[in-house]
């Protein structure tokens, strides 16, 4: 039987930081859609070229592409136990599309970090992040050395997708879509609400307690 975690939340709420810190507890993969995409881009493949400008834009990118790339990586064998989905699915047809690819044997549970905007706001402006996938804040979650990864020591950057008015698009949209994708997800499994103000350790401990119980 598979334990797919699905991490839900506004733009800047934690899904990454929780994500990976659940995926290290597991010994689960975190597939983040949001990676994949930056990663094609990095490289300058060609669906990374087509992508870049939707991404700097904050828009969605096609489902179809989605699709593509989410079969691909759900195919590969470590997540033959389970995976932790951040980032996806994101509008109610990547979640159906979704669900036509899990097993019936499947154990499904939902997490969602609530946040208000005013305080995704606080977190993209102070948000760094590296290649590596580290993700840091220049005040609430700051490197060892100011602007260098702890992970890796490369230099850190900031997201171009972070400028006050592209989150606030990221916003509209995902506020938009998480009521319809909620109800489908309640069909599925557990659906849990997560209090994402506080700070990072007592949100893990929070997803922990009633995810893993
Ligand atoms: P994606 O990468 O998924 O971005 P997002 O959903 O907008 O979320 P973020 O990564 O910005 O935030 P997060 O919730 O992971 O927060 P984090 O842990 O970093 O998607 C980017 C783009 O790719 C989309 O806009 C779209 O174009 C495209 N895309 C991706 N998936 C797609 C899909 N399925 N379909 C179509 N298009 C898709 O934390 C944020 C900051 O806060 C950090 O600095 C962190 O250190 C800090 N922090 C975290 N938790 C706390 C805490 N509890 N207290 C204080 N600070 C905290
Ligand atoms: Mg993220």
């Amino acid at each position: 039987m598979r334990q797919i975690y699905i991490i839900f939340g506004a733009p800047g709420s934690g899904k990454g930081t929780q994500a990976e810190l659940l995926a290290d507890h597991l010994k689960l993969p975190s597939v983040s859609t949001g990676d994949l995409l930056r990663h094609e881009e990095k490289a300058e493949t060609v669906l990374g070229k087509k992508v870049a400008k939707l991404l700097d834009s904050g828009k969605l990118v096609s489902d179809e592409i989605i699709h593509g790339l989410v079969k691909e990586r759900l195919l590969k064998p470590d997540t033959k136990r389970g995976f932790i989905l951040d980032g996806y699915p994101r509008d109610p047809e990547q979640m159906k599309d979704l669900f036509k690819q899990l097993q019936k044997t499947d154990n499904v549970q939902t997490a969602v970090i609530e946040i208000s905007d005013k305080a995704v706001m606080g977190r993209l402006s102070g948000r760094r992040v590296c290649d590596c996938g580290e993700t840091y804040h220049v005040v609430l979650n700051p490197p060892k050395r100011a602007g260098f990864c702890n992970k890796d020591g490369k230099r850190l950057y900031i997201r171009h997708d972070d400028r006050p008015e592209v989150v606030k698009a990221r916003l509209k949209t995902y506020r938009k879509n998480i009521t319809p994708m909620l109800r489908l997800a309640a069909k599925k499994g557990r659906v849990v609400l997560i209090n994402g103000e506080l700070p990072m350790a007592e949100v893990r401990k929070s997803i922990w307690n009633q995810l893993l119980k």
